[in-house]
């Protein structure tokens, strides 16, 4: 199972005064340096923490794969094709949130899904849609024409703190099991940390997690380096 390791909160610090450091980049050759498989940032619509620059620089400088996380919104999506990351995963988006809630509703935006993914594919960039543990979502992600599907894992997340996740788990496992036999790669991701990562990590199939916030917020106190090498240790 590989890590990807999601570099938006290097940015968060940085926008915190407007300037040009921690750079983004810089983070992710030492993430690269402790054996992290991709690098994960996403642009979002309000450019909160990741902006346009950032997403080129790491597409030159990158030399583990680039997963963009991004929403439908047509400007991102030109800045995404003009970039060409490896590989795309598709979010909802909304304004207020203070991270991503939630997968995406594929039922709702299908055509437009589909026709956007058509556009990505003829770039040979691969394309990953975010979402829930669901039969139908996940069925609609293969008919969309998606690589990988992306499973949230944040109700897993937020049931581990309380130690009555059994059910999540297996939601998990079985929409796993259900888009392999569809043909879909998968990874998976959100709110998984140190102590809730090797549930997930026994899974079979999953190819990748995607990792953010508590890699950096472990970093802030043993460093970049070493946080990667821990999580990686932990998914081992
Ligand atoms: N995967 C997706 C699709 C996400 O939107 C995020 C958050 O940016 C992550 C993984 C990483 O989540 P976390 O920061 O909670 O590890």
């Amino acid at each position: 199972m590989r890590l990807g390791v999601n570099i938006d909160h290097i940015a968060t610090v940085r926008e915190a005064r407007g300037g040009l450091f921690p750079d983004p980049v810089e983070a992710l050759k030492v993430a690269e340096e402790a054996g992290c498989d991709a690098i994960v940032a996403h642009l979002r619509e309000d450019r909160r923490h990741i902006n346009d620059q950032d997403i080129k620089r790491i597409k030159e400088n990158a030399k583990a794969l680039f997963n963009m996380e991004m929403s439908l919104a047509h400007d991102i999506i030109r800045v995404a094709l003009s970039v060409k990351p490896d590989e795309v995963t598709f979010v909802p988006e909304r304004r207020r949130e203070l991270t991503t809630e939630g997968g995406l509703d594929i039922l709702a935006c299908r055509k437009r899904l589909t026709g956007v993914i058509r556009d990505f594919k003829k770039e040979n960039i691969t394309v990953s849609l975010f979402v829930e543990a669901d039969k139908n979502q996940i069925e609609a992600a293969k008919d969309t024409g998606a690589d990988f599907i992306e499973i949230h894992t944040g109700s897993f997340a937020e049931a581990f703190k309380s130690n009555d996740y059994a059910e999540e788990l297996d939601m998990i496992k079985n929409g796993v099991d259900f888009a392999i036999s569809l043909g879909l790669g998968v990874n998976a991701g959100h709110g998984l940390d140190y102590e809730n990562v090797a549930e997930i990590a026994k899974i079979t199939g999953i190819e990748s997690l995607n990792i953010g916030y508590s890699i950096i917020a472990r970093a802030l106190f043993v460093g970049i380096k070493s946080a990667v090498a821990e999580m990686i240790g932990l998914i081992r």
